[in-house]
């Protein structure tokens, strides 16, 4: 049983109406609500008391766990004593020494750190230092960006431009002018149950050659890839696919962005992903799993070069116009900081990478059965494509997430009709197996 605070119940909101609930069935949701109180390390607790198996760390984001006592401590002290700061003209203490830590922690000379919120805000900023980037070093025209289908980069204009998630596009107008998109590297006859990164598809990276052909490299600023990409349904990346993307981004004087997000912070079993793959972009964005999800932020890591292309002019101007209120909010700086030190002293990077084999292995025990089409993995991360039940593409995900955690008390995540399983890092072989046998009692179930 989970090591749980006992049993109590938690008082309910009396009226669901008044929230517009994002990325959720609203009217579905309010007829049938999946409420949860409280947590701590791999549970979660409804507000009648039930114990829920976390399948999915959050979003992808509560990588130490749920409520973990070093990190709850660090945010009491801060709450205590310094609430805020201004980020412009400002700053505090633990925003210098967290951008340390993650220039410490991020590959070569990935060495200055922009702080934001949210993925998304990581996502615009780094596309819009890009452009700014080109400019100040006099090629302007270099304005074009390049994302890939079934990229997700947040939900901001920048985001959704160079995502290749259909629905997040269609309603919302043209959106950036000027962005093209690689192929996704997807193809399930050719990597059906791949364990790990398949071994087809590197050469979809010359794809981008192909459209430096069709713009001129002269009006290109930057790639931008989730070295797995995530909300998609989890899909690695081939072997050998990255390192020919950065080739090609060098050669053609492109900047490289990967969006890790999702990926930094012990997924892929490292730090960040670019380091499990020998690649160094020219940013990495970062979110989720710099505070385990407890306090929001992000950010952008730039190479040195790119910091220092702005470091000109007269010193009292503003270098790069561009930030946010909660840029390095101090509540968010001490749960990074709080966050770094937990990851450290648990190893939770490098236990991750030694439970892959065994994550990978319990993954695909679920090969056989009904509908499962295919299952991808790489770090700790899964995603089971189901088939569609006929006319209705996504309902037999989405009843698979209601039943699990209705019924099998774990939470799953649905992408299409695609289940995601990403738990935190704290994970046991014992909750791992725990986790799969609960997934085949759902699949089953929808079957
Ligand atoms: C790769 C990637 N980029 C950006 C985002 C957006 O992050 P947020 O929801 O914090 O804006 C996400 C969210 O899942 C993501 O997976």
């Amino acid at each position: 049983m989970p090591s749980a605070p006992a049993t109590r119940t938690v008082a309910v909101p009396n009226d669901l109406e008044a929230f517009w609930i994002p990325f959720t069935p609203n009217r579905a949701f309010k007829a049938a609500p999946r409420l949860i109180a409280r947590a701590k390390d791999m549970h979660y607790y409804t507000p009648d008391g039930r114990a829920v198996l976390d399948g999915t760390a959050g979003m992808w984001c509560t990588n130490a766990g749920h409520n973990r006592d070093p990190i709850v401590a660090a945010i009491k002290a801060q709450a205590e004593e310094l609430d805020y700061a201004p980020a412009f003209q400002f700053s505090h203490p633990k925003a210098f020494e967290l951008a340390s830590r993650l220039a410490a922690l991020a590959p070569a000379d990935l060495d200055h750190v922009f702080f934001c919120n949210s993925g998304s805000e990581a996502v615009d900023t780094a596309l819009k230092i890009a452009l700014a980037y080109h400019n100040v070093r006099g090629e302007a025209a270099r304005t074009r960006l390049i994302g890939r289908e079934r990229g997700y980069h947040g939900v901001g204009f920048g985001g959704i431009s160079v995502g290749g998630i259909v629905a997040n596009r269609k309603l919302f107008g043209s959106l950036l002018a000027g962005v093209d998109h690689l192929p996704t590297t997807y193809n399930r006859e050719q990597q059906a149950f791949s364990k790990g990164e398949p071994d087809w598809g590197a050469h979809l990276a010359d794809e981008l050659e192909r459209i430096v052909t069709l713009h001129d490299a002269s009006t290109i600023a930057a790639v931008i890839v989730e070295p797995m990409a995530g909300s998609t349904g989890v899909i690695p990346a081939p072997k050998g696919y990255l390192q020919r993307l950065r080739a090609i981004c060098d050669k053609h004087g492109i900047l490289l962005i990967f969006d890790e997000v999702i990926t930094g912070f012990g997924r892929l079993g490292h730090a960040f992903a670019a380091e499990r793959y020998g690649v160094i972009p020219d940013m990495i964005t970062f979110a989720k799993g710099v505070t385990s999800g407890t306090v929001p932020m992000a950010g952008t890591i730039v190479r040195k070069g790119v910091y220092d292309a702005f470091m000109r002019g007269p010193e009292h101007v503003v270098e790069l116009f561009h930030g946010y209120t909660y840029s390095a909010h101090p509540l968010a700086c001490a749960a990074g900081l709080a966050t770094l030190d937990l990851y450290r002293d648990e190893q939770v990077f490098e236990r991750a990478r030694k439970l892959e084999p065994v994550w990978a292995d319990a993954a695909m025990s679920l090969k056989g059965l009904p509908n499962v089409l295919d299952i991808r993995c790489v770090g700790i991360t899964a995603g089971i494509d189901l088939a569609s039940r006929p006319g209705a593409v996504g309902k037999r995900a989405y009843d698979a997430m209601v039943h699990a955690f209705n019924t099998e008390n774990v939470v799953v995540r649905a992408t299409g009709d695609t289940l995601a399983l990403t738990p935190p890092l704290i994970v046991s072989e014992r909750e791992i197996g725990e986790i799969f046998s609960k997934v085949a009692a759902v699949i089953k179930a929808v079957a």
